[in-house]
């Protein structure tokens, strides 16, 4: 997919407040730090359209961004940052689980997860806690570049092996790297194809 236009729409704490239009959405969600916002520029190629920092909890609200007109691109604050204060981190928890409770509007969510990384409970708890809640979802590993090809293998294999202990099939994943630009094509095609399928449903 070409991505002709990127507009911000909106940031909000309130789940009520989120464009009322129909359009198919897409929201990325994860820890903080793991790398939403960079990978939502890569997405776009735009430098700076979501705000990414260093220091992790950078974004605070559900932000939209409309993109080639016709679907929603959403940007949320990552979970389990242990330096946000305790009232911020269950005002956060409130609106996301909100979020992904209410929004109709939302086709899948992708789960990014650090590919450096083993499996963390908090996101293995937040994928089953999506399934609960029947939200599709698929997993970005991010910052690719940070490893070996043999060692994002088996990363991935042992992620995969963590993730059948709890679902009969492997989610659907990809591998990326907003520094390299890597997996770009394969994640707008996905998006692609969802919103071509939507389009199919609805006639
Ligand atoms: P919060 O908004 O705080 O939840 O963080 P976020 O998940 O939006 O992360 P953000 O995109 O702000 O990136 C966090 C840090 O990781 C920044 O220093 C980025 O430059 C870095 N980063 C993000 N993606 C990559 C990547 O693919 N490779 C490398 N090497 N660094 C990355
Ligand atoms: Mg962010």
């Amino acid at each position: 997919m070409h991505i002709k236009s990127a507009e911000f729409v909106v940031s909000n704490s309130d789940v009520a407040k989120c464009p009322k239009s129909r359009l198919p959405e897409y929201a990325f969600i994860g820890r903080s730090n793991v790398g939403k916002s960079s990978l939502i520029n890569m997405l776009t190629s735009r430098k700076s359209l979501a705000k990414t920092s260093g220091r992790p909890g950078k974004t605070q609200l559900i932000n939209h961004f409309l993109i080639n007109d016709n679907w929603h691109l959403v940007d949320l604050p990552g979970y389990g940052y242990a330096k946000v204060s305790k009232s911020a981190k269950k005002v956060f928890q409130k609106f996301i689980t909100q979020y992904f409770g209410l929004r109709e509007q939302l086709v899948t969510a992708f789960v990014l997860v650090d590919i450096r990384h083993k499996p963390q409970p908090i996101d293995l708890d937040f994928m089953k806690w999506l399934g609960e809640t029947g939200v599709p979802f698929s997993i970005i590993f991010t910052k690719a570049d940070k490893l070996r090809p043999k060692a994002i293998e088996n990363h991935v294999e042992d992620y995969k092996s963590v993730l059948l202990e709890t679902w009969e099939d492997v989610p659907n994943y990809f591998i990326t790297s907003s520094s390299k630009d890597i997996g770009k094509d394969e994640v707008l095609n996905y998006i692609e194809g969802l919103n071509d399928n939507m389009k199919l449903d609805s006639y």
